[in-house]
């Protein structure tokens, strides 16, 4: 399995998916090969804020600075398939649909798209702007997967984190990982 990931942490609400993403990411180590992750300076604000800890720090995948154009994915040679944005801004949006390469987020967005890569983008915003929803149509029709991080209640998730985990497994189905999440049909661990 040579599978390698991009993990983009940005500072919309919803520390929690970046999380849960991170740690059922670690439950799967036979299935990558690499997990990169970059957190923008909002996003680890938010982490802070959110979560009450600064956790991301422990998670053993290698870390890169924000602004470091020298991590491997900010140029397609070094062939990482599949690029994650949990959850993802507004701003960070509206920089990849306007091809704004400003940051390694965007960058390496870009290149994942240009490249013809998976890249999975976890918005959390609503309601939705006008300009919102042009970005995500942009970014769409250049090849992005969008998934909302709306949760989903039929499984009767008990806690913050299993909620989360409705999002979070759905996103790593849709990047080809398996899970083995709750699917529609199965009895729910509450009868
Ligand atoms: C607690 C908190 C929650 C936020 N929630 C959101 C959000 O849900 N969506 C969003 O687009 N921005 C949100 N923001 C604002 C972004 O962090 C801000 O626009 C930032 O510039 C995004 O930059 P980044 O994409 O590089 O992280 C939030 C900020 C804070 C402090």
């Amino acid at each position: 399995m040579s599978r390698k990931i991009i993990v983009s942490i940005t500072g919309a609400s919803g520390a929690i998916y970046a999380k849960v993403l991170l740690d059922k990411l670690l439950t799967i180590r036979d299935q990558w090969e690499t997990v990169g992750v970059v957190m923008s300076d909002n996003a680890k604000d938010v982490w802070q804020y959110e979560l009450k800890n600064d956790g991301y720090r422990l998670y053993p995948f290698t870390f890169y600075e924000r602004n470091d154009f020298y991590a491997p994915f900010a140029s397609g040679s070094a062939k990482f398939d599949t690029m994650i944005i949990c959850p993802c801004s507004m701003g960070t949006l509206a920089r990849i649909a306007q091809g704004i390469s400003s940051d390694l987020t965007s960058r390496a967005a870009d290149v994942i798209l240009k490249e013809k890569r998976k890249l999975i983008l976890v918005p959390r915003e609503t309601p939705l702007s006008l300009i919102h929803l042009r970005n995500l149509q942009a970014v769409a029709e250049a090849g992005a997967i969008i998934c909302p991080a709306s949760p989903s209640f039929y499984s009767l998730p008990p806690d913050f984190e299993a909620l989360a985990a409705t999002v979070v497994d759905r996103v790593l189905g849709l990047a080809g990982l398996e899970v083995g999440g709750y699917e529609w049909g199965e009895p729910t661990s509450h009868g």
